[in-house]
């Protein structure tokens, strides 16, 4: 199977023609429903019903085309009105087997909203195939500052204080709030594209949940973000996007930063 390349198209037709087991992770992030009021790629569908049975049905080819140890990461948004994620998540735990509900702390608040707390994440929920998943805690670390390093060498408790040193420079272990920032209209990495998520969160769940080589699937590729992330860390990818605009935007995307990739 050919790789590392976009296929344009639909998602659900496409992933249709990939072989079963063949990606060891998933990352999704579909159309919200009706968030992204001015984009029709996010208000396609007439009623929340429509849209539900369209997530169930690409759902359940991911599934199919996931390794039997592989994790599937599928995005989703509240909206000012819609909550249909949270039925999503509902039908599809139901469906799937669950296994984890990721917090995506974006660090600043993205909508003024007047009569409610301003908000601040997305959800990512995990489904699993099978009881054993291949997930690598060690490669999500948070490192601890200097100050914070110095601090816990004074606690008396540890007698090899090398070993405890090697320990905190390693960093703790990721929680499953992800707190990293959302990209600014002025920042660099921004490629055009109205629901472009930041590379560092998509290397995160590359990282934990695949080895070098290993395939990542994303079936809404948007700018190319995890296309980007996992050229970085070196796993094979395919991704599936139906907008030829983005296709493009992606496209550029991937060729410059593999440039900037064999220069450094
Ligand atoms: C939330 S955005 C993905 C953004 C992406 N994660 C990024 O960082 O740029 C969803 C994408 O799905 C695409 N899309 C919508 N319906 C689709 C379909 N049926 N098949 C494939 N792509 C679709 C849209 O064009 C849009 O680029």
């Amino acid at each position: 199977m050919k790789t590392n390349r976009i296929i344009p198209g639909d998602a659900l037709a496409e992933l249709k023609k990939l072989p079963a087991a063949c990606a060891q992770s998933i990352i999704a992030d579909p159309p919200y429903f009706n968030v992204l009021e001015d984009e029709a790629w996010d208000t396609q569908w007439k009623t929340a019903a429509d849209y539900l049975a369209w997530c169930e049905a690409w759902v359940a080819e991911s599934m199919r085309v996931l390794c039997d140890d592989g994790l599937c990461f599928i995005f989703g948004q509240l909206g000012k009105r819609e909550h249909t994620f949270l039925h999503l998540m509902s039908r599809l735990a139901q469906q799937h087997q669950f296994h984890d509900l990721i917090i995506w702390d974006r660090a600043v608040g993205y909508d003024e909203r007047r009569d409610s707390f301003t908000p601040q994440y997305e959800m990512v929920l995990v489904m699993r195939k099978g009881e054993k998943v291949k997930f690598n805690k060690d490669a999500v670390r948070i490192p601890y500052d200097a100050k914070t390093i110095e601090t816990y060498l004074k606690d008396k408790r540890y007698k090899d204080m090398d070993a405890r040193r090697a320990h905190l420079e390693a960093g703790k272990f990721a929680t499953n709030i992800l707190r990293v920032p959302s990209l600014k209209g002025i920042s660099k990495e921004k490629c055009g594209h109205p629901s472009q998520k930041p590379i560092d969160l998509i290397e995160k769940l590359i990282a934990c949940s695949t080895d070098a080589d290993d395939l990542v699937i994303d079936p809404f590729l948007g700018s190319g973000t995890t296309a980007a992330a996992a050229q970085r860390l070196g796993r094979q990818w395919i991704g599936i996007e139906k907008d030829s605009n983005y296709i493009q935007i992606a496209q550029k995307r991937l060729a410059a930063d593999s440039d900037l990739f064999s220069k450094s």
